[in-house]
């Protein structure tokens, strides 16, 4: 199946009221266990490549892995281009058939925020590619991405009403307490917050840093507009605790134990398919 717009998942996910899972890949055998993960579920999915998977194998390569395995499934899915803060990469990887990107613009002032979003959107809907912006700073490591508890910042709901009402883009990634990384303690999600914003802009809402969320907060999330979960630590864990378990039994069959790894990772993968409701929600 071609690779689809992200506009096309989330439509679908609002009106059926379920969380589209954002898996982040850093290489082939991660990508291949969450199309794995996706196509036992029939859930509908999206491969998100991020700064540091960029840095290390390029958009390039990574884009032609996912656009090889998506020819060969028939589940919908789109490849989304995470936190990125560079208006040339993003071009670049529209070039690269992106369906989908996210301007981070939550490091600018809104301003600039408003009007980078505006050229980003400019350019995606040119190639029908969606647009995902954020407000709000997030806290924790993503990448090359550090924000400390200290300088992060919930969404300001006057800044949604404002980001909104100038530009028109697809989904919105807010912050409200989320953190990237594995948290320190018991997440503080802001569901009043939450509830705000999701009430002044129709917009389907994204949930980053969704590693280590407990299960109860991520359906209330869900309940309350969230229509995108982003994972990537949990698969990154399980990924390195499967290749470190087959290594230390002293195999030394390479296929054997990348594919330990990657069994790992799908089967994280499908458990989060299973709570955001994503499972058999693929047309
Ligand atoms: O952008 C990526 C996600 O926000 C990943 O967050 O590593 O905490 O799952 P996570
Ligand atoms: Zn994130």
């Amino acid at each position: 199946m071609p690779i689809v717009p992200l506009s096309l998942l989330m439509e679908d996910a609002d009106r059926r009221s379920y969380a589209v899972p954002a898996f982040n890949i850093d290489n082939l055998e991660m990508a291949k266990a969450i199309f794995l993960a996706a196509e036992e579920e029939k859930a509908p999915f999206i491969v998100a490549v991020g700064q540091g998977a960029i840095a290390e194998s390029g958009i390039d390569v990574l884009a032609g892995i996912v656009h090889t395995l998506a020819e060969k499934t028939s589940i919908p899915v789109a490849l989304h281009l995470d936190h990125s803060r560079s208006f040339p990469q993003i071009v670049q990887c529209l070039k690269a058939g992106f369906s989908s990107v996210m301007f981070d613009g939550s490091h600018f002032e809104l301003v600039q925020n408003i009007a980078i979003t505006k050229n980003v959107v400019e350019a995606a809907y040119a190639v029908g590619a969606s647009v995902e912006a954020e407000l709000g700073k997030i806290s924790g490591t993503e990448d090359d991405l550090t924000v400390e508890e200290a300088s992060s910042n919930l969404v300001d709901s006057n800044d949604v009403i404002s980001l909104t009402s100038a530009v028109k883009f697809d989904a919105l990634a807010v912050a409200i307490g989320n953190a990237h990384g594995m948290y320190k303690g018991e997440p503080k999600l802001d569901f009043e917050l939450l509830k705000k914003v999701n009430e002044i802009t129709g917009i389907p809402l994204v949930l980053h840093g969704g590693s280590g969320i407990p299960d109860e907060m991520i359906r209330k999330a869900i309940s309350l507009g969230i229509c995108k979960i982003n994972v990537a630590t949990e698969l990154r864990i399980s990924f390195i605790q499967g290749i470190s378990e087959k290594c230390e039994e002293g195999c030394m069959d390479i296929y054997k134990v990348l594919n330990y790894g990657i069994d790992k990772v799908k089967q994280t993968a499908k458990e989060k398919i299973r709570l955001f409701g994503t499972s058999g929600k693929a047309r």
